[in-house]
């Protein structure tokens, strides 16, 4: 273990720790050799070339030739628009919180560092994004669309309205602000970028969307805003390294899959909420909603048999939560797991005066700091759901910096595979999406399905 390592701590989601309701040790080992067949099985689909992520904190090449953009062409502009939905932005959504002074785009340039403003559009909510266009200043502004199929409807529509904007205004001088993340030699955007010389940047065929944040992805955002994308990479190889044996009780990202199938499999608890006592790694929890989602959440298991399975991710923030949600994890029903996330280490702290002393009621708080509060409610909170018999672990980071989300990152997303694994279902694919992207295109104009048409007088409707 080094002291930049993040940790994990499940004792409160055994048995011994919250009684009945917790997870047996026997169920727990009892997976070890399940475990080792399906980190095998995982080692051969990396080896074959099918989890293109796990080769991503190699691409050194890359990042230098991202790196180089970012610290030249990229500082030419003074906002940075992606537009993308999905896996193409949450990663950078969580990136932007975590790793980069609050309220960003809200700082003067010195206070930036003269770096750009970053601006995600992770949907097509007319308001947010007319606004924003509205506000920005296209001459400045770099556009980043990032689609790995180059079909997606929102990023898409995006582009175009942004393509005409920059035309209108720069003639053929638009070029040189669209830049495309797209698969390597696929899709719409390939084709455009190839026809119009439009630079472009790679995500590899083997990675898909919700993999992706560690690729140009996530990395060229990332650059653009001074995050030290080679720090994120060697956290990510660091967690790799980490999660390099089949030995279940050694392996963190076994540990947490096996725990959470667990939950759900063993202790009827299918719903697992990731709460954050930290604002800079909220974002991180609405990364991994989507990948824990879109992953395991599936109709049919490996051989093709109808399941209906998968786990129901949940994000929640403490404190604030406290107020809110936690009566529900304090005494609803049993079917939750509660994941804190906590940092060591506060960036910023700040103290809080002692005042009204002789009041009494307020002097606990003064001559402590608001990191020692919040931290105290996540210790509080985390024995209070134990007393409970509430499952919970603890994922804590030595502080938040490049390196430690970088082996967050990673973390997670192979505790995805596994927990493919052990819920035996492919972790790669959403055909669950499917359906309403062919009924958008049918209500679109585009050749696709037409929903149904409705019968006014079976339409069940109040005004
Ligand atoms: O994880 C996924 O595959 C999805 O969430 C995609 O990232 C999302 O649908 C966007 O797809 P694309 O990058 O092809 O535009």
């Amino acid at each position: 273990m080094s002291a930049q390592d993040i940790t994990l701590d499940y004792t409160n989601m055994l048995g011994d720790a919250v009684g009945e309701h917790g997870i047996p040790e026997g169920s727990f080992s009892g997976l070890a050799e399940r475990f080792a067949g399906i980190h095998s099985d995982v080692v051969q689909r990396r080896e074959s070339g099918e989890l293109g992520f796990y080769a991503l904190p190699y691409q050194t090449e890359l990042a230098d030739k991202i790196q180089l953009f970012a610290d030249t062409e990229g500082q030419k502009f003074s906002n940075i628009v992606v537009l993308g939905i999905g896996g193409s932005a949450l990663g950078t959504i969580a990136m932007q919180q975590a790793l980069l002074k609050c309220n960003w785009n809200e700082l003067d340039l010195d206070a930036r560092d003269g770096l750009p403003r970053l601006y995600v559009l992770d949907n097509i909510d007319p308001a947010t994004v007319g606004q924003l266009f509205d506000r920005i200043d296209f001459r400045t502004t770099l556009f980043n669309v990032v689609s790995k199929s180059g079909a997606t409807a929102e990023t898409m529509a995006q582009f175009l309205i942004v393509r005409q904007k920059l035309e209108a205004l720069l003639g053929e001088g638009y070029r040189s602000h669209l830049l495309f993340t797209t698969d390597p030699s696929a899709g719409v955007l390939r084709e455009l970028a190839a026809a119009e010389d439009i630079a472009t940047l790679p995500v590899p065929a083997n990675v898909g969307g919700r993999f992706s944040v560690l690729s140009s992805v996530g990395l060229l955002p990332a650059a653009l805003v001074g995050i030290d994308i080679r720090e994120l990479l060697a956290g990510a190889s660091r967690m790799l390294e980490r999660c390099d044996t089949d030995r279940l009780e050694q392996n963190p990202a076994a540990i947490y899959a096996a725990l959470q199938y667990l939950a759900q499999t063993e202790r009827g608890a299918p719903i697992h909420v990731m709460m954050p006592y930290s604002d800079r790694l909220y974002s991180i929890a609405d990364w991994f909603c989507q990948l824990w989602a879109e992953s395991l959440g599936k109709e049919s298991d490996r051989s093709g048999k109808q399941v209906f399975t998968g786990p129901t991710p949940v994000k929640a923030r403490g404190a604030t939560d406290q107020h809110s949600q936690v009566q529900l994890y304090m005494e609803g029903p049993f079917d939750k797991t509660i994941t804190f996330l906590a940092t060591r280490d506060w960036d910023t702290d700040v103290a809080i005066p002692q005042l009204y002393a002789q009041t009494g009621s307020l002097s606990y708080l003064g001559g402590h700091t608001l990191g020692e509060l919040l931290d105290a409610e996540r210790v509080a909170t985390t024995h209070a759901l134990t007393q409970r018999g509430r499952m919970n672990m603890t994922i804590e980071l030595p502080r938040i910096d490049a390196h430690t989300i970088g082996q967050l990152f990673m973390l997670l997303q192979i505790a995805t595979v596994y927990g493919g694994g052990f819920y035996n279902v492919n972790p790669l694919d959403q055909p669950g999406v499917e359906l309403g992207k062919q009924l958008t295109y049918g209500l679109m104009g585009r050749t696709g399905f037409q929903p149904p048409a409705t019968d006014s007088t079976t339409r069940r409707r109040i005004l």
